[in-house]
């Protein structure tokens, strides 16, 4: 496995991580020997970075990964996240607080590695860039003053114009970059009229700031396979993240990708699609929501086979110029 520097943490992050989301949802709905042989293997495989929220399983998924971390005494670096409501706005501090409280509860820890903003920001139903910036950064200084997260970090969805000015800040240690083959506007120019939202090279812009990029979505929820269907782990539908309206067209549109596929330059678009996003150092580690043991497997060869070679990503962007 290789390892890369989250930021200017000084931590060093394993390229694949491990989401324990609910999409592949194997920590939230797999069995425990499920979890224990998957966890037991990644950390085998040599993965060191765990990401949970408590917005998984609605609080399943830390309890899990504690239970599960517990019963393998093993040591790994795990980051958490905190989503604020609407009633949380009048007393930021004390949300933030609570919320990572709860969290090392469940996770059966003293502190966290990473603890992490889950709003949207800027936009509608989003926080204001002001709000990030001021009360959400006081409430997780204070939490590293006391010792009960190492690092913090934001989730670099929302309006793309407030996502570069939260990095231009310069305070937060990571951010969870949206990045994957439907959608690779935070590391490339993309043509006009492409149909996903623009992040506008925010990979450049985390890397100005020497902030730790994750990476979310590699897979765009499962629609870079090619295959509509879903494992039975899965949630059965899922919202697709930055890329199209729905999980059909994501794969109907993955499916154009399938040249690179066919000309030899992947084994498979899984493959594809993870070794881009590890293509260069702009991203700390990949995180990927896995349904089954295989599909960490299938992961960890692909992500060692390194990234792409320039002639299969200039072979993506001209796929990306009939999309
Ligand atoms: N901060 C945020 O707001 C945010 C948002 C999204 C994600 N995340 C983090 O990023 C992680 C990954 O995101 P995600 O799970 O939403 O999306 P994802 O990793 O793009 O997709 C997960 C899906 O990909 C498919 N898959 C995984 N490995 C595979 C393989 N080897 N071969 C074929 N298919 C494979 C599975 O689909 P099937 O089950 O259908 O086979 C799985 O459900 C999450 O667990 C979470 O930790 C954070």
């Amino acid at each position: 496995m290789e390892y890369r520097a989250l930021g200017k943490t000084g931590l060093r992050v394993s390229a694949l991580g491990f989401g324990c989301g609910n999409v592949g949802g194997l920590m939230v709905r797999g069995t425990p020997g499920e979890r224990e042989r998957a966890v037991a293997r990644a950390i085998e495989l040599g993965i060191n970075y765990f990401d949970t929220a408590p917005l998984y399983g609605d609080g399943l998924s830390e309890e899990h990964l504690g239970a599960t971390l517990k019963t393998l005494a093993a040591d790994v670096l795990i980051g958490t996240k905190f989503r604020l409501t609407a009633g949380d706005l009048k007393d930021i501090r004390g949300a933030v607080a609570r919320s990572l409280e709860v969290s090392l509860k469940r996770l059966r820890r003293e502190r966290v590695d990473l603890f992490q903003l889950h709003n949207l920001i800027g936009g509608p139903d989003a926080l204001a860039v002001a709000q990030v910036r001021g009360e959400v950064v006081a409430a997780l200084q204070r939490l590293q003053q006391e010792g009960k997260t190492r690092f913090f970090g934001i989730t670099a969805l929302g309006d793309p114009s407030a996502l570069h000015e939260v990095v231009t800040a310069g305070v937060f240690d990571t951010a969870q970059v949206c990045y994957n083959l439907l959608n690779p506007s935070a590391g490339f120019p993309i043509p006009a009229g492409f149909p996903a939202p623009d992040f506008r090279l925010l990979l450049a812009r985390c890397r100005e700031h020497t902030m730790g990029v994750i990476g979310i979505r590699a897979l765009a929820a499962g629609a870079l396979s090619g295959t509509p269907s879903r494992h039975p782990v899965a949630v059965p539908t899922v919202a697709p993240i930055a890329s199209g309206p729905d999980y059909a067209t994501d794969v109907t549109r993955a499916q154009k990708l399938s040249p690179l596929v066919q000309e030899g330059h992947a084994a498979d678009l899984v493959e594809a699609a993870l070794r881009f996003v590890v293509t260069g150092d702009a991203v700390s580690t990949v995180l990927l929501g896995y349904s089954s043991l295989d599909q960490l497997e299938h992961a960890a060869a692909a992500v060692a086979k390194g990234p792409l070679p320039p002639a299969a990503v200039e072979r993506v962007r001209s796929l990306w110029r009939q999309m």
